[in-house]
């Protein structure tokens, strides 16, 4: 192995260089890889299959352009990512509009730009959609999301009949959703197509998606044999897991999509389901793995019990530390032949004591102006970068070809100050 880390066939210290740190690097080819193994292994005799990128994981025009031309459908979840789909050329009626508050100028927003599909989330908001369509001409598609009271993180997961969930409407309440169904069959352009649910994140178990797809199916046989009706859309959700650190084993990506074909197939046939059509909502298991961050080592310091490294970086580029615990694995990567003799704490840049990226890792001797590989970073990090300390945020490239791009410039100090002092 060369000392220096390669991605794509760049070294990373030339684009250091280029580009500065803290940087966010992907490997396109990986990207695109991945939403074409999607297409390819997501598929049934039976069902027609569609792969739905969820843009809230890394949202970019580039990456919008990416699905587009690997053929995914997106799910946005905001005004503002379904700009940026729209922006970049992304055909609105591939585009599914998600959320559980949507206000009805993103309603108009969506409607006006002939997004093909809202989620709605619930009641109100299906009352607010028939509520506009009743003054406008033109169509729109629509899936209902409900709470199967399956909910799974990592590694757990858990069946309640109660749930609190702010997403979605519980399959126990049956009569709203009933009723809401009514509404939708009386109001003239929407075309009611089925369901949509979605269970968590980060999930390991193929069990969750097994016992997710099992209740709907039986929730759809309910409404289907008791009140005549026929869902021809399931849209099953994402959170498919990633290898953050290697005590992560993910389902690899056939099975997953064979179990979820499968179980779906499975239910349509025990119930005699008018099922034509399933949807996946990927969005971290597309993006995750293709990107990482590079950071320049700073200052180091020794106390009773941590050696303290400092990146450039920290919690303004990467949350989820701080958020969620996340693990993540590391490498000094002009130095990946050293050996890691030193037991390190690797910590941002930001005022708070939890802005540690890395509680613990084996790292080789290293010293300022080094540079520090954290992997896994390609999705929700970019997506939930802030300026917190007036941080601007970091450029983004994209690797291919041996070739890179900046696909994202790096904020300036000015950028920071845009829209402030308006009135002045
Ligand atoms: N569909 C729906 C309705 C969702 O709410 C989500 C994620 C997805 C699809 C995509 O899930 P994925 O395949 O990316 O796991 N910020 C957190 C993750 C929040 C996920 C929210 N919803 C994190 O950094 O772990």
């Amino acid at each position: 192995m060369e000392d220096v880390l390669r991605i794509g066939g760049v070294g990373v210290d030339v684009l250091a260089a280029t580009y500065g740190t803290p940087l966010y690097i992907y490997d396109q080819h990986a990207i695109e890889e991945r939403m074409e193994d999607y297409r390819r292994y997501f598929h049934s005799d039976v069902l027609h299959c569609e792969v739905l990128y969820a843009s809230k994981a890394f949202c970019i025009q580039e990456m919008m352009r990416l699905a587009k031309r690997h053929d995914l459908s997106l799910d946005v979840v905001s005004g503002g990512e379904l700009y940026t789909a729209l922006a970049a050329g992304v055909d609105p009626k591939r585009i599914y509009f998600h959320g559980n508050n949507k206000s009805p100028r993103e309603i108009e927003e969506a409607l006006q730009a002939g997004v093909g599909t809202l989620i709605v989330d619930n009641v109100m908001e299906g009352e607010c959609l028939c509520a506009q369509m009743s003054q406008r001409t033109g169509e729109v598609h629509v899936l209902l999301r409900v709470n199967p009271g399956v909910t799974a993180h990592t590694h757990e997961y858990i069946v309640t009949a109660h749930d609190d969930s702010k997403f979605g409407i519980s399959i126990h309440e049956q009569e709203a959703i009933v009723r809401l169904i009514e509404r939708f069959s009386q109001t003239a352009g929407i075309v009611f197509d089925g369901f949509h649910a979605h269970i968590g994140s980060q999930i390991f178990e193929r069990e969750a998606f097994e016992t997710e797809i099992a209740i709907l199916g039986r929730f759809l046989a309910e409404l289907q044999h008791t009140y005549g009706i026929e869902a021809h859309s399931l849209d099953v959700g994402g959170g498919f897991a990633v290898r953050y650190t290697d005590a992560d084993a993910p389902i690899p990506l056939p099975q997953l999509c064979q179990t979820i074909t499968a179980a779906c197939e499975r239910q349509k046939q025990l119930h005699g389901l008018a099922l034509e059509r399933i949807l996946i909502e990927p969005g971290r298991s597309i993006v995750a793995q293709a990107g990482l961050t590079l950071y320049t080592v700073g200052f180091q310091k020794q106390t009773a019990h941590r050696h303290y490294l400092f990146v450039d970086g920290g919690m303004s580029d990467n949350i989820r530390p701080a958020l969620y615990q996340a693990a993540y694995a590391c490498d000094v990567a002009n130095r990946m032949n050293d050996p890691k003799t030193v037991r390190t704490c690797v910590a941002g840049k930001c005022c708070e004591s939890g802005d540690v990226l890395i509680e613990e890792v084996m790292l080789p001797p290293c010293q300022a102006g080094d540079l520090l590989a954290v992997y896994t970073t390609g999705a929700y990090g970019f997506s939930m970068a802030s300026h917190y300390n007036r941080l601007p945020r970091p450029a983004v490239v994209f690797i291919k070809d041996g070739q890179a791009r900046c696909v994202v410039r790096r904020e300036s100090y000015a950028d920071l100050l845009r829209g402030e002092d308006v009135e002045t």
